[in-house]
């Protein structure tokens, strides 16, 4: 699809991958909207804009992705205000790790709520709008490489999380495809951002009860690594993928003998094929007139 005179609304599009996803569009020729927990980070972003002369072309909106009903008025605001959108990129996120024994169900809540309910919210609140104005379009869903190779017991939030971005994004190609509106699923690498500011990011309601304050302090202190991408780079490959209908962007190739052992070992535990038509033995039969 062409870029040029679109509408793009960008969860956690105030910051890092989402911020640069957001630079490379409107260099396109896309109007942005911006939806982001932080109000400071939405005003940098506004400011960063309007130095460039472009605030005209940016709306922004204090949204938290794991709120379904705030994600609903915020489809009816980027409506009302720049129209659309016909690209949707699902890209808020938050690092919930910590040290398995001590998850609690508010970590499972939050880093679920806000990694995975986020997606599936944005989903659920813009493709009826997206599929009625008939103009096609384009979902990108920001999952990670870590929700595609086996992760330590630490990380395992953020992977259960990932690793359903990535199912969600495969699983609804078909059914997008029949409004012209190609998916894309984003699995980046080390990028430089402030995703280390989490616990500053975590919704109010999910505070109370976590087993991770500490890990959330000691994750503040990392420093962003100047071998890390930058996130316009990214953005590069998001135009790229959304122009040619790319499903899966990887942004970096690190991990791919991990990925080929997890799959090759799924394989090697796989019996001979039966001699049946799986698919259509499991598909659910036609409603009779
Ligand atoms: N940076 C990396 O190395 C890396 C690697 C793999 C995947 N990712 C994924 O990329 C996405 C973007 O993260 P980033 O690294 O650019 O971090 P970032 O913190 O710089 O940007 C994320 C933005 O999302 C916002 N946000 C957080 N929770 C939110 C919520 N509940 N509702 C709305 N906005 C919210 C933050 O305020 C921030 O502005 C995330 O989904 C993350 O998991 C990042």
């Amino acid at each position: 699809m062409k870029i040029e005179g679109t509408t793009a609304f960008i969860t956690g599009g105030a910051s890092g991958i989402g911020f640069g996803i957001a630079q490379r569009l409107l260099d396109h020729g896309a109007r942005l909207v911006l939806a982001d927990i932080r109000q400071d980070h939405l005003d940098e972003a506004k400011q960063f804009f309007e130095e460039r002369q472009q605030g005209r072309n940016v709306h922004t909106i204090r949204l938290d992705v794991s709120d379904r009903a705030a994600m609903a008025e915020a489809a009816k605001e980027c409506e009302a205000v720049m129209g659309g959108p016909d690209i949707l990129v699902n890209n808020a996120g938050i690092d919930p790790s910590g040290p398995f024994e001590q998850a609690t169900y508010q970590d499972w809540d939050y880093g679920l709520g806000v990694n995975l309910w986020g997606p599936i919210n944005g989903i659920m609140a813009f493709s009826p709008g997206m599929r009625a104005r008939g103009r096609g379009g384009h979902i990108v869903n920001t999952a990670s490489l870590a929700g595609l190779t086996p992760m330590p017991s630490f990380m395992v939030i953020y992977a259960v999380a990932k690793a359903g971005v990535i199912t969600l994004t495969e699983s609804i190609r078909d059914s997008m495809a029949k409004d012209n509106i190609g998916v894309t699923v984003l699995m980046p690498g080390p990028i430089k951002s402030r995703i280390h500011e989490s616990g500053q990011n975590r919704p109010e309601r999910f505070r109370s009860g976590s087993g991770f304050a500490e890990t959330e302090v000691q994750l503040g202190k990392r420093v962003v690594s100047d071998t890390w991408m930058e996130p316009t780079e990214v953005g590069d490959m998001i135009v790229d993928a959304i122009v040619h209908n790319k499903l899966y962007v990887a942004t970096h190739g690190n991990w791919r003998d991990n990925v080929r052992e997890r799959f090759e070992a799924m394989i090697a535990a796989m019996p001979e094929p039966v001699d049946f038509d799986f698919g259509a033995s499991l598909s659910v039969p036609d409603k009779e007139d």
